[in-house]
């Protein structure tokens, strides 16, 4: 099997080095293409950060292991590492955060085990990074949370949490706010949750889970976020058991996986020899048992528990009354415990079964359609318009425009009704969204609104526009604040 591998910027090289020095120690049946991608790729004038070439054989070689890698600042170039996850639909980011033994960490000392899988959605949510300045004060983003990516993370959370076997899968979210948004992925969750009867699946807003998972995180096994809340979520229970350097990724695609450690490029430890390699290992780990190769996975994965539990450490972490080691020695550590078991979390020796690699050739974008909704109608348009008057007067204007096929419904500000009924005491932007739904909530087709925009424009700037669909009895948006 050969594999994809791009070792990074800063301490990328140096972890990486170290981690391919353990794996050919334990005879790893893989062969490495080394790939150029990173910031000297950016540098070079590719503005993706990688080269064509890059990019065709990670295409055809389906799994991508990578160093940390640094994204320019200031020169308008998106970050390398979500454009490979986003490019090549990795749409699982999978996180395991467990106590290791000789990594003392608050919830170790007072006896307390971790065991958690953060479940994390890749693509979509705020990270699509489409952001417009709407007016020069007001900025927006668009947020994207769709039914079939939901439903592709969720399914693979609970097949991973099957596979775990799991005792509970919970889903982090914030619907009682973003009732459309975060409503969807939770209508998915519960959704894909009937066909997974022996799990016991339960879901927690994601305030509270975070309140939990710092108070009792034994309590949780596996948790499914959409993005934002799942990277917040991560890098948290990465510090439950005892930071960065010991968090592993996965970004799991159904054609390309990419491997990869949580942390980033360490600036400020880079060319030293000191980095701690351990987040790079567990997730070459993962990705061994990923191709199958289960028996090398976790004889290294006991040789990295052994050296834990026997005080090895870098200068990040440990018993500070042992002298820590450097990045090579701490490798050289694990070489020569290749064999051993450590007393605690040892795993068992499963023979390897190099699984089949995916067909990987495309030849068109895999298009994923849920079903349509019958009784589709457009019932009315919400228009974002630039204006520094008062409600009322904004009101006013708004109604001589309505005609006969439009009322005004209300008007908000920052999400807060502030017409017909509101508060003097709410402050105001110079953006406000005017609502108009059709007169006896009669279907309107696109030329009215197009019509109802013309007028509109005679008196406002129009920042943009949505519109508000129903399906059936179901209103496709949401109230404002006070409507
Ligand atoms: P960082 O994770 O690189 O560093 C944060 C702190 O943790 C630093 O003090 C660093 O020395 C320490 N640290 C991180 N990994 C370590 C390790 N293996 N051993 C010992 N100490 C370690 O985060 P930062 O400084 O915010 O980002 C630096 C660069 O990395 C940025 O350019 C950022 O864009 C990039 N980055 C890349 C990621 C990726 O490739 N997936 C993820 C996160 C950041």
């Amino acid at each position: 099997m050969k594999i994809a591998v791009a070792k990074g910027d800063g301490i990328g090289p140096e972890i990486m080095d170290a981690v391919l020095k353990i794996f050919a120690a334990n005879k790893v049946p893989l062969e490495y293409e080394f790939v150029e991608m990173g910031k000297w790729v950016f540098d070079k004038g590719h503005s993706n950060g990688m080269t064509k070439l890059a990019k065709d054989t990670i295409e055809s070689l389906g799994i991508l292991f990578k160093g940390p890698m640094e994204t320019p600042k200031g020169k308008g170039v998106k970050s390398i590492n979500v454009t490979a996850r986003k490019t090549w639909n990795t749409y699982s980011n999978k996180r395991d955060f467990r106590t290791l033994h000789g990594v003392d960490t608050v919830f170790s000392k007072a006896g307390i085990p971790i065991d958690i899988t953060v479940v994390r959605e890749n693509i979509e949510d705020t990270y699509g990074g489409i952001e417009h300045m709407l007016t020069h004060d007001v900025a927006l983003s668009r947020r994207f949370i769709t039914r079939p990516g939901s439903l592709q993370v969720i399914r693979y959370a609970f097949e991973m949490a099957k596979l775990k076997n799991a005792r509970r899968i919970t889903c982090g979210h914030k619907a009682n706010i973003m009732k459309i948004t975060d409503g969807l992925f939770l209508e998915c969750f519960r959704e894909v949750a009937k066909e997974y009867p022996e799990l016991k699946a339960d879901d927690v807003i994601i305030d509270d889970l975070c309140m939990k998972l710092v108070t009792r995180p034994d309590q949780f096994d596996v948790v499914v976020l959409t993005n934002l809340q799942g990277d917040i979520v991560s890098d948290l229970c990465a510090g439950l058991v005892g930071g960065l350097g010991f968090a592993p990724s996965a970004n799991i695609g159904d054609h390309i996986s990419i491997f990869e450690a949580v942390h980033g490029t360490a600036p400020d430890i880079a060319g030293k020899n000191i980095a701690n390699p351990t987040a790079l290992l567990l997730s070459g780990i993962a990705m061994l048992r990923h191709l199958g190769l289960t028996e090398n996975a976790s004889v290294i994965e006991n040789a990295l528990l052994y050296t834990l539990e026997k005080g090895v450490h870098t200068g990040d972490f440990g018993d500070k009354n042992i002298p820590a080691v450097n990045t090579t020695a701490f490798a050289d550590a694990i070489i020569a415990n290749l064999g051993q078991k450590p007393e605690i979390g040892a795993r068992d020796i499963m023979p390897n079964k190099p699984g089949t690699p995916k067909p990987l050739h495309l030849d068109a974008n895999p298009m994923m359609v849920s079903k349509e909704e019958e009784n589709e109608k457009i019932v009315g348009v919400d228009f974002f318009i630039e204006s520094d008057e008062q409600p009322s007067a904004i009101a006013e204007k708004c109604e001589r425009h309505a005609g006969v096929k439009f009322n005004l419904i209300n008007i908000s500000n920052r999400g807060t009704q502030v017409w017909p009924t509101g508060s003097v005491y709410t402050n105001l932007v110079n953006q406000y969204n005017v609502r108009f739904e059709s007169i006896d909530a009669s279907p309107l087709n696109q030329q009215d609104i197009i019509g109802l925009y013309v007028s509109l424009s005679g008196n406002f700037k129009i920042c943009s526009h949505e519109l508000l669909n129903q399906w059936g009895d179901k209103k496709a948006f949401s109230l404002a604040q006070g409507q």
